[in-house]
Parts: C-alpha cells; structure tokens; sequence
C-alpha cells in the first residue's frame, strides 16, 4: 500500500470507529488509538516526514485530508454522544408545584365596595394628591396656621422645590379641591363625592395606629340638606359595606373646624354576643355639616348652599369586616396573614 492509501484507509477506518462508538468512554478509546500521542494520527505524520522531498509535495494534501476527517468523525461523535448521556429521563410522577393565585389586598377590595356603593347611592368617585398644599388640607378647611386642630394631626412636612407642601392627613383635602373646582367653574352645584385615598400622620405605630392609613371622604352639597340626610346616608352605607343588618350606629357631638355642627359616629353590631369586642361601641367617622365658610373658600357661589361630609378610617371598617385585630397587617406585606384574606 502507498503512503497515499494508507492515508485515505485511515481516515475511513477511523469514520466507522468514531461512528460506532456509543459512550463517552468508547469516543476517548477511539481518540486515543486514532489521535493520541502515539496513534495513527502519529504513524501517519511519520510516514509523511520519511518520504523523500520531492514526494511530500503529493503526500501532504493527502496526509491533511485524512487528519481533517479523523479529527472531524472525533467531533461529530462526541457531541452525538453528549446529547445522548445528558437526555435525562422525565419522571412523570413528580406532583406539580401548587398554583398560588394572587389575590386584592382586603384594603383595596374593601375599597372597591365601598366606591360601588356610593356609585350605586348617586356619587361621584374622586380622587387628590398625596403630596397636598396646606391651602387644601388645613387652610380652606378653617384651620388656620395657628389654629390648635392642627396639633391632632401631627403632619410630615416636605419641600417640592421652593413649596412647602405636606402629606395630606385627611382625605378632607378632597372637598377643599371640588369646591376650589367650582370657584374656577369647572362644577357646579349639586353634586355628591366619594374619595377612598391614603393619608400620613406622624403617629407612633401600635396596633390601632400606622403612619399611613386609608379614609373614606364622602361629601354632599345641595339645596335644604340637613342631619338627617347624613345620617341616613351613613346607616344606609355601613349596612352595605359590612354586609350585616345589625349595625348600630351611635352619634356623638364633636369638633372639626371644618363642620357645624360636628358629630362622631360609633358602631357595634348587636347580634354579635355579648362580651364580644364587636359588640362594643367602636368609633368610626366623623362627620357634621359642611361649614359656610369652607364651602365659600372654594368659591362665593357656594354661598347659600348645605351640605354634610364625613371622614372614616378603612381600616378600621376591613377590621370590623375581617375580625382582624391588629392594623399592622394591612402594611405588613406577611404573605401568610394577607392570604387569608383571597
Ligand atoms: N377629616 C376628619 C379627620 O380626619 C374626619 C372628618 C371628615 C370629619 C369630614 C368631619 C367631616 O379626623
């Protein structure tokens, strides 16, 4: 055999090796007889190297050829058998991971409720900033900067540029900027509003009080509105929103600059048993008719015109509705406590 067949004889040997090989371990067998330091590969370059000069011409193309293709059938083999070892059976008997639905937070749903039956009772739902002009939040609702109602609101002050603005503590904001909407005739009268917002006050947190918490502004003006219109709209919504037809509702006279006259409204829920902590009086809102002279801060037309609003802690409202203890589960983001809530 000349060197030139011996070549090409190697190179198609070693195709049906390496293509005959089914484990890693055969293809490294293969390598080491056709590749290694003293296979084939290596006898060949020899026979190369003893032919007289003016043959290598011829022979080292040949001799190229037949090492390309022996090193080739080595790649080819190896990633076949690669794919091969590493398709890792399927065991269908694994059980699948549980579905983990995500679900509103009982705030949020308590929320949405709330805003759907105001809709139902003729409200508008509206909205304001959080980051609100002391104008909006004290100012046009009778406190003025030295006024000591202040002082239960402890308020996070911050600074927008050259503003100093706040973070609103009261949802009452929310009245100020309608009625600033019908000074700038953009409203007019009558009209009925529902806000459902967050508010801030710096409060030492414990388990009836956060640093942010969720109120409820509703707010009516029109023609001959009296006390009784108010509190109606107030039995007519806590029946609704806590689903129960034992809510008992209690007024209180009290004191916000912004109403006259100013009341707080407790509840309890007379078929719960007694001894229970939801049949003890529990204070919810505060409410009272609008004050002249905040309707006529947001504009003079409002002058002549009546109105009630009230002001309600959510929380305290999901509380009632979930039997939930501790206020700190709303902000708490524990999985655990508000998926029993989904
Ligand atoms: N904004 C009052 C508060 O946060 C509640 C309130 C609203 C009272 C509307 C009267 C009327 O305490």
């Amino acid at each position: 055999m000349d060197a030139t067949a011996r070549f090409a004889a190697a190179a198609t040997e070693a195709e049906a090796v390496f293509a005959a090989a089914a484990t890693t371990d055969e293809v490294e067998a293969a390598r080491i007889r056709f590749l290694g330091r003293s296979g084939v590969e290596a006898e060949l370059q020899a026979v190369f190297a003893a032919a007289p000069g003016p043959d290598k011409r011829t022979l080292g193309p040949a001799f190229n050829a037949a090492k390309q293709a022996m090193r080739s059938a080595w790649e080819t083999a190896k990633a076949r058998v690669a794919a091969v070892e590493s398709d890792e059976p399927i065991d269908v008997t694994l059980p699948p991971r549980p579905r983990r639905p995500g679900s509103i937070h009982p705030l949020s749903r308590m929320a949405r409720e709330v805003e759907s039956v105001f809709s139902s009772m003729g409200y508008e739902v509206a909205d304001g900033p959080h980051v609100e002009l002391d104008e909006h939040n004290f100012g046009r609702l009778n406190i003025p900067a030295d006024h000591p109602a202040r002082d239960h609101q402890d308020t996070f002050w911050v600074t927008a540029g050259s503003e100093r603005k706040l973070l609103r503590t009261q949802t009452s904001s929310v009245q100020s900027r309608t009625y600033a909407e019908v000074g700038a005739g953009l409203l007019t009268p009558p009209f009925r509003r529902v806000a459902v917002g967050r508010v801030f006050r710096n409060d030492a947190i414990d388990a009836t009080h956060d640093v942010t918490f969720t109120q409820v502004e509703g707010f009516v003006v029109d023609r001959g509105i009296t006390v009784a219109h108010l509190v109606g709209a107030i039995r007519t919504m806590l029946g609704a929103v806590l689903k129960r037809d034992d809510v008992e509702v209690r007024m209180r006279p009290s004191y916000f600059p912004f109403v006259e006259p100013g009341f707080e409204v407790d509840i309890r829920l007379s078929k719960e048993p007694e001894g229970s902590r939801l049949a003890r009086w529990m204070e919810l809102l505060g409410c009272g008719m609008i004050h002249p002279k905040v309707l006529e801060a947001g504009s003079p037309s409002l002058a002549g015109w009546t109105g009630f609003a009230f002001g309600m802690g959510l929380e305290r409202l999901a509380m009632v509705r979930h039997q939930i203890t501790d206020i700190r589960v709303f902000n708490g983001a524990d999985l655990r406590a508000l998926r029993q809530f989904a």
